[in-house]
């Protein structure tokens, strides 16, 4: 583990403070006295009794059938998951009850009832069977934040064609990758979606990709922003004209507990994302299971908000899967906190009665920055829990979170899990845990984890190692798309029988565990995942760049800033590319590439890269310069004076700052 996550570490544990339940909240919590020991004595009946939560056209026969690293949950088991988040509650009476609140930016609303969900999700399932879709199928969803988004994931998970939302902010370069990684032959998309006032034109950027995706049959456009759209005869099909006249009922087939679900795509330390694979009765069992337990959901009269983005895990188990299947009422906020004010979450807050709110560091951070008398202005009483997720949380920011928000009433539960765990895997428990501010605390229970050295022996408390989880879950991947080798290397090589996570953490002196970021060139900017190696890689893409090499640097705001070292080809001799206009053309590059939230803070143009003398460019080191850190030993570079040269340069200020 390196110095910084030692210093950062010890920061963290400044703060000693611990917050027990309240009694209120130890009467009424879901979660009772027992819930551990129940499952640590048989964790398959703990997650089977979990799993009864749900509705099963034929019940499974084994819980699980695990031949390491491929697991199978709930074999012989079949459901039809949009029935289990949208059907079953209206045959139980409840239809009338809201499913989302959905606030647009520009200030537009919708309430969208159960039954109005159930009408919609049959009419989109007809509407994409009568555009060829069926169980199997591929379907890329590139979207904004609109109540259509869930129909279109429901739609597909009815008709069992797996869906892989792509993240409205990536460019139409990701989300071709995305489209023939795994053959989608449909996309969903609309003309535009809301983001600080402004139009953006994801129906272009879908243009742009399937232009070089021939397999691609159809596009389903919804019509959200109005703006102009060009269009592909034959091709192309606007949702209200196909989807508005299908009939109101479609009969759901049920499909296995482990029929794919959705591919997410996230990325991880090569340049080519990897499809996460997740399946159907395992992932729902797991994310209803940790919803309910865990955020305490009374759905009869909670209103729940997780604040993330559809296009990312969080929004699938978190605004999605989780709390329809637990027929929960949410908030669905199209835009961005700061528009059209800084005040708009607690507005929305205020205006739903919102009581459980859900979401990362970095925002915490920066409403920290704009300060405490925007909340204070409005009404949040309604709050009676916090959630974080993303990144690991800073004392500051949990206490902050507590007090201008919470009223120093509201649990606060720090959330551990990964795009490829499907839900959340460590965790406090409302009603149970004294939590820590800074620490995600215990394995949910009938989770298994250890912390373990770089020989795999599991280390002490107080010691830092490498987070492993060591049982299968439920809601785990059941693989990457199409790459069954990589699946096996990538998670379960390191450390034989055993899933690495790429998490650093620490047991403290009570055995609670506090994460320390990412031990590998995953970077987590804003609570996004990036690897340096994707955005080096676009980077050297640009024909001017020779070399490329990208660091995260801490950042008090988003947790990591990217900060590349970059090489340009013929550097030194008179005309190679240099200047801030050049840094800016380089920057725009690698959002046309990636997406705007892959630009580089900082690029810091320089005549070579330190390298060891076995010609590995030294990250390390690299880091050090970005913060500005002393640069210990650097006796294995191949030029010492290389270093140098690039630190006086980013002290003269040469540094492009946004
Ligand atoms: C980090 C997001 C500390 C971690 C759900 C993990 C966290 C990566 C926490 C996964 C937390 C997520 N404390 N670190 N509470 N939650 N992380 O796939 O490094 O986008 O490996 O999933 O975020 O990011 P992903």
């Amino acid at each position: 583990m390196g110095d910084k996550r030692e210093e950062g570490l010890s920061a963290l544990l400044h703060e000693t403070r611990t917050f027990p339940p309240t009694d209120e909240m130890v009467k009424r919590a879901n979660a009772g006295p027992g819930i551990y020991d129940e499952a640590n004595a048989d964790p398959l009946a703990f997650w089977a009794s979990q799993a009864e939560y749900l509705t099963w056209d034929t019940p499974w026969t084994e819980t699980l059938e695990w031949n390491p690293p491929f697991a199978k949950w709930f074999v012989g088991g079949k459901l039809n998951v949009a029935v289990n988040c949208v059907d079953r509650h209206v045959e139980a009476g409840l239809g009338a009850r809201v499913a989302f609140h959905w606030e647009g930016e520009p200030g537009d609303t919708r309430t969208i009832t159960y039954d109005d969900l159930l009408k919609s999700v049959c009419q989109a399932a007809n509407g994409l069977t009568e555009l060829g879709v069926r169980a199997g199928d591929k379907v890329a969803i590139y979207m904004p934040m609109i109540p259509e988004t869930v129909v279109a994931m429901l739609a597909c998970a009815r008709l069992g064609a797996p869906h892989t939302v792509v993240f409205g902010g990536f460019s139409s370069d990701a989300l071709r990758g995305r489209i023939l990684d795994c053959d989608a032959h449909f996309v969903i998309t609309a003309d535009g979606g809301y983001r600080r006032g402004v139009a953006s034109p994801l129906k272009a950027a879908v243009d742009e990709a399937v232009a070089e995706c021939p397999d691609v049959e159809k596009v389903l456009v919804v019509q959200r922003t109005g703006q102009e759209v060009d269009w592909s005869e034959g091709r192309d099909v606007w949702w209200h004209d196909m989807v508005s006249r299908q009939p109101e009922h479609h009969e759901a087939e049920a499909f296995d507990a482990e029929h794919p679900l959705y591919i997410m795509y996230t990325s991880g330390t090569t340049a080519q994302p990897k499809g996460i694979l997740h399946t159907s009765g395992g992932y729902l069992t797991h994310v209803a299971a940790t919803h309910r337990l865990i955020f305490d959901i009374k759905p009869e009269e909670d209103v729940f908000w997780t604040a993330a983005d559809i296009g990312w895990v969080t929004g699938h188990s978190y605004i999605v899967y989780g709390p329809l299947a637990n027929c929960t009422t949410s908030v669905m906020y199209e835009g961005t906190p700061d528009t059209p004010a800084r005040d708009r979450w607690w507005q929305i807050i205020e205006k739903y009665k919102v009581n459980i709110l859900y979401t990362a560091p970095t925002t915490i951070r920066t409403f920290m920055k704009w300060g405490e008398d925007l909340p204070a202005a409005h009404d949040l009483s309604s709050l009676r829990l916090l959630g974080s997720v993303g990144e690991p949380i800073n004392p500051e920011a949990w206490i902050w979170y507590r007090t201008h928000i919470g009223r120093e009433q509201c649990p606060i539960v720090d959330t551990w899990w990964q795009t490829e765990t499907g839900g959340i895997l460590i965790t406090p428990l409302p009603g149970i845990t004294a939590t820590k501010p800074g620490a995600a605390m215990t394995p949910f229970p009938g989770i298994s984890v250890d912390i373990i050295d770089n020989e795999g022996n599991s280390v002490g408390n107080d010691e830092g190692g490498y987070l492993v989880i060591t049982q299968p879950w439920p809601g785990m991947l059941r693989g990457i798309w199409g790459d069954d080798e990589r699946y096996k290397e990538t998670y379960w090589s390191r450390f034989p029988g055993k899933y690495f996570a790429g998490d650093g953490a620490k047991r403290d002196q009570d055995g609670d565990i506090w994460l320390l970021g990412r031990v590998d060139d995953v970077m987590n900017i804003s609570g996004h995942r990036i690897s340096t190696t994707e955005i080096e890689h676009a980077l050297v893409s640009h024909p001017a760049v020779a070399e490329a090499a990208v660091v995260g640097a801490s950042d008090a705001t988003t947790g990591q800033a990217i900060v590349a070292f970059v090489t340009v080809k013929g550097a030194g001799t008179e005309g190679a590319p240099d200047g801030e206009e050049f840094v800016a053309e380089l920057r725009d590059h690698v959002a046309h590439e990636i997406g705007p939230i892959a630009k580089p803070r900082q690029i810091m143009l320089t005549p070579e890269l330190p390298k060891t003398r076995s010609g590995k460019i030294m990250r390390r080191l690299l880091r050090d310069v970005a913060e500005h850190r002393d640069l210990g030993d650097v006796t294995t570079l191949l030029d010492p004076s290389v270093v140098n040269a690039i630190k006086v340069r980013m002290s003269d200020g040469a540094e492009d700052k946004e």
